[in-house]
């Protein structure tokens, strides 16, 4: 059986791209080999050298550090820094952009959340990591502002790695969504889900339901019309809630649903980050037909405020988050 190689999947898909200068395939090279190095890494994660734990250290989002938070970033930040196809790397990890020097600079700005999940690092869970390809937008050499808070509707590129049973790759580059899984005798992920299609309509919710007390009222009677009984209406959903939004986005990715974390009284604009966690997930979701908004608007057409804005997330199957939207404005009661 003809087996294709992500890198095989990209070099074609280059092909046909007018004006393909090779920039971009060469960029995903090195993304797909730090991939493979912190998918090593993850999974030896415990055996020799000590890559499990915290750092001690406190990042910009105010979260403890992992050991291998700090080794996904350095990875892929000194793969992608060097590979002369970016002008600028913006890491969850890292307060400030990386800006590339001049000498070694590409046309392409790289976004990422270089290890999503860390709360599950220590305990063998699904983790991920998560990038998002733009291009430099202003003219001259230098970097500004504007080039690195674009909406996501402007991404040439999204995708992540998920380290979970197998390692798995997903990627769109805007012409629909494509899974890979390593295959780690030979190093290589082939093709192992083509042209994904999010089903229209799921039947689970994924929710961190410890903090219903403090949802807004609308966000409470959308969790409470989900869990109601309604077989006509394929109610009650499930609850599947992994913690780690790369696991609980690819379950619903491939099964329907929809994945929600919405603002609450601590968290006023939620938890997700716009440019590292929502926007490359509502990329890929929308190329798989689906939909995400922060529950009153469609998250590609915010431009950040500012590198690390935080938003609401509401993310899956068009009409599961279409109904979540219409509860959320109040158009329509949950059940009493
Ligand atoms: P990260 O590990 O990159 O900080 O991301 C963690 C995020 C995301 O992966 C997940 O959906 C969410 O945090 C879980 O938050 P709660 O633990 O508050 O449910
Ligand atoms: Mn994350
Ligand atoms: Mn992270």
């Amino acid at each position: 059986m003809q087996r294709t190689t992500l890198v095989q999947h990209i070099r074609q898909r280059g092909f046909s791209t007018p004006g393909a200068t090779g920039e971009f395939t060469s960029l995903m090279n090195e993304i797909i080999v730090a991939a493979k190095i912190v998918s090593l890494e993850v999974n030896r994660a415990g055996i020799g050298e000590d890559i499990l734990g915290l750092t001690g250290k406190i990042n910009v989002q105010g979260e403890e550090v992992q050991k291998l938070d700090e080794f996904a970033d350095l990875t892929f930040s000194t793969i992608i820094g060097q590979s002369g196809t970016v002008c600028a790397i913006c890491s969850e990890e890292k307060d400030e952009p990386y800006i590339v020097p001049e000498e070694d600079r590409g046309k392409y700005i790289f976004m990422m959340d270089p290890l999503d999940g860390s709360s599950n690092i220590d305990v063998n869970v699904g983790i991920g990591s998560i990038f998002s390809i733009y291009r430099k937008i202003s003219a001259g050499n230098e970097v500004t502002e504007a080039d690195l808070r674009q909406p996501g509707h402007q991404q040439v590129a999204a995708g992540y790695v998920i380290y979970g049973s197998s390692t798995m790759f997903v990627l769109t580059t805007g012409q629909g969504v494509d899974g890979f899984t390593l295959d780690p005798s030979l190093g290589e992920f082939f093709l192992s889900h083509p042209d994904l299609r999010i089903p229209e309509q799921g039947s689970t919710y994924s929710i961190n339901e410890g903090n219903m007390e403090i949802w807004d009222k609308e966000q409470q009677q959308l969790v409470s019309h989900l869990k109601a009984s309604d077989p006509a209406t394929q109610r009650p959903y499930k609850l599947r809630y992994i913690g780690t939004l790369v696991s609980d986005f690819h379950r619903t990715l491939l099964k329907g649903g929809i994945f929600m974390y919405p603002q609450d009284k601590n968290s006023p604009q939620g938890k997700l980050r716009y440019a590292f966690e929502a926007a490359p997930m509502a990329y890929i979701v929308e190329h798989a037909g689906g939909r995400a908004s922060t529950g009153t608007q469609r998250i590609l057409d915010i431009v950040p405020d500012e590198l690390h804005q935080r938003v609401p997330l509401f993310v899956g199957s068009t009409r599961d988050v279409e109904l979540a939207e219409k509860i959320l404005s109040g158009a329509e009661c949950a059940p009493n």
